[in-house]
């Protein structure tokens, strides 16, 4: 085993933790607050953070999508250049954070945003970020990792720097209470499809990284199960900090990755707007079945450690199974409906999907490099 691991953002967990920001920022620093489509204004999030900079120069962007894109970003790298902003204060979800790893790094840099994206231009600097948490799933809010869409491609790519990482990550509970519940369902999904992204390769030897991820995936079978309970401080406080360790670099840390789920599930999303979680819901357990051989040993080891299954020959596909029936037990389907395609029939989706795969050169994915076009084809032809 061999890793660097270097995790600097601090973190500044609980409720009313949004006061102290001002204890990091410090009021020199000309301030852009970066925010989504306005919900922060209607949970009072907003209004807290006007109150912790109140007598720092502030200027705020508002209007970053889910799924951010480039195209909305430009505009508010534009703006950091032309205030001389100092710091960039995300306020929201994945995406706001994501937005603001962008601008931060974009706004250093003369040609297009996008050729950060795709690796063209490589970042040796970025105006330094924090974040507010909102909506826990992502892990954007401590990690280095930033996925961004052009929508006039429908390219969703995403890049990873340490000069974006943010400085600090506010996670305050009480920010969730404004969430639907799909959200947090979503959330949950999202944080357990990063641990297995981290985890089920093969068997390292590595004792740390898989009891600590078969400690977060347990946390996130309780809080689903325990769903009832998601109006308490505990059930908030819980998830949010499971989703936060879910994909800080830690588990991640000396450890094959995977992330083929992912790659595949960002296709979907540009193309059909299938939102995150559900995208990862629709491809994992199809990726899992055709990649159980290579799986299999970890998969049976999640299947007896998280599960509590018994020993059995097929443990790793009643593993994948019961994995599939996690996600449907919280309400997100495992399926793309011909709604979701947008009428169009299922091979002319596959189809497009493909040569959206092919686009980006994801030609060898997995931690084998084993989903070849072949197996992609194969994977989508079972998940829609
Ligand atoms: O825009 P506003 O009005 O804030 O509303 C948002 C948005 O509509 C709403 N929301 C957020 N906090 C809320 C709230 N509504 C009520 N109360 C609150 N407290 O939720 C909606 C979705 O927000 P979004 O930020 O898009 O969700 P999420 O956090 O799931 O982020 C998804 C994005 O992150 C990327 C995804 O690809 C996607 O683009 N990812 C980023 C990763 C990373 N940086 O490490 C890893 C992930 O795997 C993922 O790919
Ligand atoms: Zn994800």
């Amino acid at each position: 085993m061999q890793f660097h691991y270097h995790n600097p953002t601090h973190i500044l967990f609980g409720q009313g933790q949004i006061a102290n920001i001002n204890r990091i920022i410090t009021p020199e620093q000309k301030v852009l607050v970066l925010y989504g489509g306005g919900s922060i204004k209607r949970n009072g999030v907003y209004d807290q953070v006007v109150a912790a900079l109140q007598g720092y120069q502030c200027l705020e962007f508002g209007g970053v999508e889910p799924n951010p894109t480039k195209e909305t970003l430009d505009k508010a790298v534009a703006l950091v250049k032309a205030e001389n902003i100092d710091f960039i204060l995300a306020v929201g979800g994945g995406s706001v954070i994501d937005g603001a790893k962008y601008i931060a790094a974009a706004a250093c840099y003369d040609g297009d945003g996008w050729d950060i994206v795709t690796g063209q231009h490589k970042i040796f600097a970025a105006i330094p970020l924090g974040a507010i948490l909102t909506l826990p799933a992502t892990g954007s809010e401590s990690n280095s990792g930033s996925v961004i869409t052009k929508a006039e491609t429908q390219d969703k790519l995403s890049f990873m720097s340490p000069y974006v990482q943010p400085v600090f990550a506010v996670m305050d509970p009480d920010t969730m209470k404004t969430l639907p519940e799909w959200q947090l369902k979503n959330g949950i999904v999202d944080a357990w499809v990063h641990i297995c992204e981290q985890y089920l390769t093969w068997p390292q030897g590595t004792m740390v990284q898989d009891g600590y991820a078969e400690s977060l995936l347990k946390n996130l079978l309780v809080l689903g199960n325990d769903f009832a309970d998601h109006d308490t401080n505990e059930w908030r406080s819980n998830l949010m900090y499971t989703a936060n360790q879910a994909l800080n670099g830690l588990i991640g840390s000396g450890v094959a990755h995977d992330w083929a789920t992912h790659a595949i599930g960002h296709e979907l999303t540009a193309l059909y707007g299938v939102n995150h979680a559900r995208s990862l819901a629709i491809i994992q357990p199809s990726l899992l079945r055709n990649q159980v051989d290579f799986k299999r040993a970890k998969l049976a080891q999640m299947g007896r450690n998280v599960f509590g299954l018994e020993a059995s020959d097929n443990l790793a596909e009643q593993t994948i199974d019961a994995i599939e029936a996690f996600y449907n037990s919280l309400g997100v389907a495992s399926i793309l409906t011909s709604e979701d395609r947008q009428g169009q029939a299922k091979d002319d989706a596959v189809t497009a999907l493909m040569t959206q795969l092919e686009k980006h050169g994801l030609n060898a994915m997995g931690e084998n490099q084993a989903i070849t076009p072949e197996e992609s084809r194969k994977i989508l032809m079972a998940a829609l």
